[in-house]
């Protein structure tokens, strides 16, 4: 008689903020793997918050039709559920009983640099995990993109150019403060395709009077500035501008209200009208771009195949353009920073756009 293979039961989660380009991995794990491994997909719902508080639904192929261009996540997602810390207690040897309750054969997570770390630290507990990396921050390690990146980049850029001829008709300066953590890509990759004349990032705390001197110099010549500020970015010497705490969240900062202070800091040095906008959420919600749409599909085709080839403990990363995988224990609890070589950062400061730094301006071109 022969042997009938056992279906594949595979967990299926997204953690932390949600992003656009997560519903497009989702479709692609699950639709690979159940043409290609005939598997069962289990959504755990509300990212690790499903697996403490038992809460998964099976998802039919049908359920991850039709879901490609819509934002958030079909199976919800949680940004403080850490098992290992949850509400002053650790849920992780209950969190393995369920997986295995579940019979679960893998369990992919679709996150940010706080649900790789957590998935890093069960795979230590025994169980079978594969990671897909999604951050609107694009900040995290040995992966030159995350999906979610392109899309609020677009949000932005399309913000700046609106308060472009908003700034314009009033000559007036116009901050944007953007999302992005620790890292500044969002401010630098918005800025530079909205043509900000001063882009300021948490990697270069910057000098208020160079950041006069920009405004200055460009209120001078075409009297209006436009001003991106990222929510990590600090004057010299100065504080992260914390929006909230959030406890049990893998990082309780929430930051934010940098570019207020950015205005007050301008208004009390300049002789001109200052506005200042934050995105906020607007970053991360919506229809992925179509880069995003096809990114995460790429990466969430290769998570499916690692499960198949029961790679796991494996987090998928893309490097000059190549999809690969490393392993999670590489990824977890790092951030990963514009660095001075990175070439979207010398073009701009090729182009004279002022960082509020004058030491880079002067040696890094
Ligand atoms: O990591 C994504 C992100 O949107 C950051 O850019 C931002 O700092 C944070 O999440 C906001 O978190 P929350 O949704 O908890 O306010």
């Amino acid at each position: 008689m022969a042997l009938i293979d056992k279906a594949l039961r595979v967990g299926l989660l997204t953690g932390g903020g949600d992003c656009p380009g997560l519903n497009a991995a989702i479709r692609a794990v699950s639709k690979t793997l159940m043409l290609t491994c005939n598997a069962d997909i289990i959504g755990i719902e509300d990212g690790f918050l499903g697996l403490i508080e038992k809460r998964v639904r099976p998802l039919s192929y049908q359920d991850c039709s039709g879901i490609l261009a819509t934002g958030g996540t079909i199976i919800g997602t949680h940004n403080k559920a850490n098992p290992f810390a949850y509400e002053g207690k650790d849920h992780s040897p209950a969190v393995k009983a369920y997986y295995d309750q579940l019979g679960l054969d893998a369990l992919v997570i679709i996150g940010g640099d706080g649900t790789l770390s957590i998935g890093y630290e069960l795979t230590k507990l025994g169980m079978n995990i594969v990671g897909i990396p999604k951050t609107i921050d694009n900040d995290l390690m040995c992966t030159d993109r995350t999906f979610g990146f392109d899309t609020a980049v677009s949000i932005v850029t399309d913000a700046l150019d609106r308060l472009r001829t908003t700034g314009q008709s009033h000559k007036r300066i116009m901050i944007l403060e953007t999302m992005g953590r620790y890292a500044g890509w969002i401010a630098l990759h918005a800025g530079m395709a909205g043509g900000a004349d001063t882009i300021l990032i948490p990697e270069h705390p910057y000098n208020i009077d160079e950041v006069v001197k920009s405004c200055n110099a460009r209120m001078g010549s075409q009297h209006y500035s436009i001003v991106v500020v990222a929510e990590g970015a600090k004057p010299v010497g100065g504080q992260l501008i914390v929006r909230e705490k959030i406890a049990d969240s893998p990082d309780p900062l929430r930051l934010g209200g940098i570019g207020n202070v950015l205005k007050m800091q301008l208004e009390e040095r300049l002789d001109a009208e200052v506005r200042s906008t934050a995105l906020g959420h607007i970053q991360r919600g919506g229809s992925p771009t179509s880069y995003d749409r096809i990114f995460a599909t790429n990466l969430g085709r290769y998570a499916a195949n690692l499960v198949a080839a029961r790679q796991f403990g494996r987090a998928v990363v893309m490097r000059d353009n190549k999809l690969s995988s490393v392993t999670l224990q590489k990824v977890a609890n790092k951030t990963r920073l514009v660095p001075r070589t990175d070439r979207t950062f010398l073009s701009a400061l090729s182009l004279g756009i002022s960082f509020g730094d004058p030491a880079i301006a002067l040696t890094d071109k």
